[in-house]
């Protein structure tokens, strides 16, 4: 396929939780200096669903949005996948409830990837595929990340948590994002940093050796997609990563920036470094606010950045060209570059999450606990009332009955 074909993303839009944990506040419980964190994380808040909100809710919701918002017709999604490592069932997919919850065409594909974080970009790419393959015939594709991270009480991880469901529509002639097909490149190799065994609710994570493993992944997608360049941040406008924490992305621009210098960069070196906090200010920085007001959306993460970029500067970048790396542990990861659509400064408004944001209930600790003691019990539920949790009107699992999971509008 030429460069010159565009596909890529052409609407998109975000759903999450209405309950949320202010760091400071867990912080202050776990004993823990805010700092480390905030500053340390650059994580402030994390949303936290409650037992009636599960990854078929917030996908169903973020797909309705992307669909209505950008108005596209529902007959014209050929391919639906959901990308999560969230399911719900061992084997049933979470994107056939999300099918059916949208009322999309029958003759469409539809089926669930799992990769750790890795799924949505999985299906992106396959999507991208299958539409330049000519099977799509002129039809688009809904591609939906929803997970919700969860390390328990009290682990290292618990500060890196989070919530919530990323929806794009991707097509030919994309109203928001064109990806070049022939700048992906891609990387797997096999290493147990992060897993959730068949019997847990919660991931497991080797935490270090995790940030070890992205950050070689990274190296390693970078150089398949463009090679040794020296010289390919100078012509970005904003790198995007997977951000399972703010910190991260610093980290990982980083790590670019030393395959362009050849050196390893330290706060010793004054040079290098500063040069280093001008670019993540310039190319990273303005991007993840959504992330460190959400938390790890894992699958979700990488394009919660895009939606932050989008909302604020889609017309200013117009035209201009960005990267995406997007990491799945276990692992794989894809290294891209893409380009803002002409027409991006239209539809930024349309994207943007801040009044579900700014309409989040703040939860107290006692509060948090108790919804996760609650949720460990969801799915042998058999009538969850949304009420009990402070939700009011949507769409929510109201438990399984018959040994079938049950989803209501309120
Ligand atoms: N003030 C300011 N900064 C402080 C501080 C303070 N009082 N105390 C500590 N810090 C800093 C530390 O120096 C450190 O920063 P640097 O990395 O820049 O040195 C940062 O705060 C975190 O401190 P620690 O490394 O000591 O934190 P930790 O070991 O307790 O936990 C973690 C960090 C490993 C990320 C843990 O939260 C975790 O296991 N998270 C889940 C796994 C994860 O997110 N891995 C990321 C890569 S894998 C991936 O991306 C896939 C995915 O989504 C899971």
């Amino acid at each position: 396929m030429k460069d010159t074909i565009p596909v890529g993303i052409d609407a998109l839009a975000f759903s999450g939780p209405a309950a949320y944990v202010d760091l400071a506040d867990l912080a202050t419980a776990r004993g823990v200096d805010p700092a480390k964190f905030t500053k340390g994380l650059g994580q402030h808040r994390m949303a936290i669903a409650s037992p009636c909100e599960d990854t078929v809710t917030m996908a169903v919701e973020a797909g309705a949005r992307a669909i209505e918002a950008f108005g596209i017709d529902p007959a014209e999604i050929g391919t639906l996948i959901v990308g999560t490592e969230t399911g719900v069932d061992h084997s049933k997919p979470v994107a056939v409830y999300v099918h059916d919850l949208l009322g999309l065409n029958e003759r469409c594909r539809t089926f669930e990837t799992k990769h750790a974080c890795y799924g949505a970009m999985a299906g992106l790419t396959s999507s991208m595929d299958w539409i330049a393959s000519g099977r799509a015939r002129g039809r688009k594709a809904l591609v939906i990340a929803s997970d919700i991270a969860n390390y328990g009480l009290g682990t290292p991880g618990e500060p890196t948590q989070g919530a919530g469901a990323v929806a794009m529509v991707v097509s030919e002639q994309p109203r928001l994002l064109e990806i070049q097909p022939a700048s992906i490149g891609d990387y797997t190799r096999q290493v147990m940093d992060f897993w959730r065994p068949l019997y847990s609710k919660y991931a497991l994570a080797d935490g270090q050796y995790s940030i070890q493993c992205y950050l070689d992944a990274l190296a390693s997608a970078r150089e398949d997609a463009v090679g040794a360049r020296p010289d390919l941040l100078g012509g970005l406008q904003a790198c995007l990563y997977h951000v399972p924490f703010v910190k991260m992305a610093f980290k990982a621009h980083q790590r670019e920036l030393e395959m362009e210098l050849g050196q390893a960069i330290s706060k010793d070196e004054a040079e290098p470094w500063q040069r280093l906090q001008d670019s993540y200010a310039r190319r990273c920085a303005p991007w993840l606010t959504l992330n460190a007001e959400i938390g790890n959306i894992y699958t979700g993460s990488l394009f919660l950045s895009l939606i932050d970029l989008l909302r604020k500067a889609g017309g200013q970048l117009a035209g201009e060209r960005i990267s995406l790396f997007s990491y799945g542990s276990g692992c794989g990861a894809t290294y891209c570059l893409a380009t803002i659509a002409a027409q991006a400064g239209e539809w930024q408004g349309r994207i943007d999450p801040a009044a579900e944001l700014e309409a989040r209930r703040r939860l107290s600790i006692e509060e948090y606990e108790n919804m996760v003691r609650a949720g460990e019990q969801a799915d042998r539920q058999q009538n969850l009332a949304p009420a009990d949790f402070g939700l009011s009107g949507g769409l929510y699992y109201t438990g399984t009955r018959d040994d079938r999971r049950h989803y209501e509008r309120i």
